[in-house]
Order: structure tokens, then C-alpha cells, then sequence
């Protein structure tokens, strides 16, 4: 009887801790809709949620060595062979990246159609999403 009553507790406190939770995160989304300018939440608003707790990632921490792993082979002025990659497309310096920064966002991220091949790892587009998104 006694081990009846610990298993009907434990399956009650499991089947409770996960509506616990989102009740928590719906109570935020509410505050945050009711502080925030507008009256919709909208994607925007919620990625800034995300950014404030998101990785700092920046040119010389991750950037810099991803793009000449994975880019710098044909977009860079010192490349020896493009593979038809534009001239005017290189990332050799942050200026120069920063400049291609909404056609990174889309080839990258949005079409996943940079680098060509393709190779980039589900954790590499995360950490290229969160530089895009949230530190420029
Ligand atoms: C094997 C060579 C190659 C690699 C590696 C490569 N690209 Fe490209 N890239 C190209 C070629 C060829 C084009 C022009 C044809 C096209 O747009 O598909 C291009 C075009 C682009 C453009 C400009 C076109 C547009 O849509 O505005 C951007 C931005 C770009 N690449 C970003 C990247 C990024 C970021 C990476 C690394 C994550 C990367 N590429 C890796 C070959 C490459």
C-alpha cells in the first residue's frame, strides 16, 4: 500500500512539473506583451528575449575562423580559384563581411545555400545565426 501511494505521488509530481513550467514562460510572454511598446509580441521581440541570454559571439572569437574555414576559399581577395564565387564578394575583413551581412543571413541561414556544398554542422548555423541576428 505504502509503495502504491509513492508511486501515484511520484507519477503526480512528473506529470506536474512540465505544466508548471510553461505556465512560468506563458506568465513572462504576457508581461513582456504588456511592457513592450507594441501590443503583439512578434518574432523580433522574442529573438531580443533570446539574445540577452544568447552566447557572445563575435569577429575574432568565432566569425573570423568559421568564414575562412568555411567561406574564405572562394570569397577572399587572396583566393587562388573562386569557383565562379563574384569578385566583389569577400570576407577578408569584419567591414567586409559586415557589408554582405543580410546576403549571409539568407544564403546562410534562410536558403542554405552557402557554402555550396553545404558541411556547415546544426551548431555552426546557430552560432552564425546568433551573430547575425544579435551582435551587429
Ligand atoms: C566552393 C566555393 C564557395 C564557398 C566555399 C562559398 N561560396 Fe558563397 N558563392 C560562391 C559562388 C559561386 C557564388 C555566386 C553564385 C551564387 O550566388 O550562388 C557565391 C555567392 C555568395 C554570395 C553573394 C550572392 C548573394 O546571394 O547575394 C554570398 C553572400 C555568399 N556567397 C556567402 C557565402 C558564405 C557566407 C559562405 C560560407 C559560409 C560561402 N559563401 C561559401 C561560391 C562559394
Amino acid at each position: 500500500m505504502k509503495l502504491y501511494l509513492y508511486v501515484t505521488i511520484t507519477v503526480f509530481l512528473i506529470a506536474c512539473a512540465p505544466a508548471s513550467v510553461s505556465v512560468t514562460a506563458e506568465k513572462e510572454g504576457q508581461t513582456d506583451q504588456i511592457e513592450g511598446d507594441s501590443a503583439e509580441v512578434d518574432s523580433s521581440e522574442s529573438l531580443e528575449m533570446e539574445c540577452e541570454t544568447a552566447p557572445y559571439v563575435t569577429w575574432d572569437n568565432w566569425i573570423k575562423g568559421a568564414l575562412s574555414a568555411h567561406c574564405q576559399g572562394c570569397h577572399a581577395t587572396t583566393s587562388l580559384y573562386r569557383y565562379g564565387a563574384p569578385e566583389n564578394v569577400y570576407f577578408d575583413e569584419e567591414e567586409d563581411a559586415l557589408d554582405w551581412l543580410e546576403r549571409i543571413d539568407v544564403r546562410v541561414l534562410e536558403q542554405q545555400t552557402m557554402p555550396p556544398a553545404g558541411g556547415l554542422l546544426p551548431e555552426e548555423l546557430v552560432l552564425f545565426e546568433i551573430w547575425v541576428r544579435c551582435w551587429n
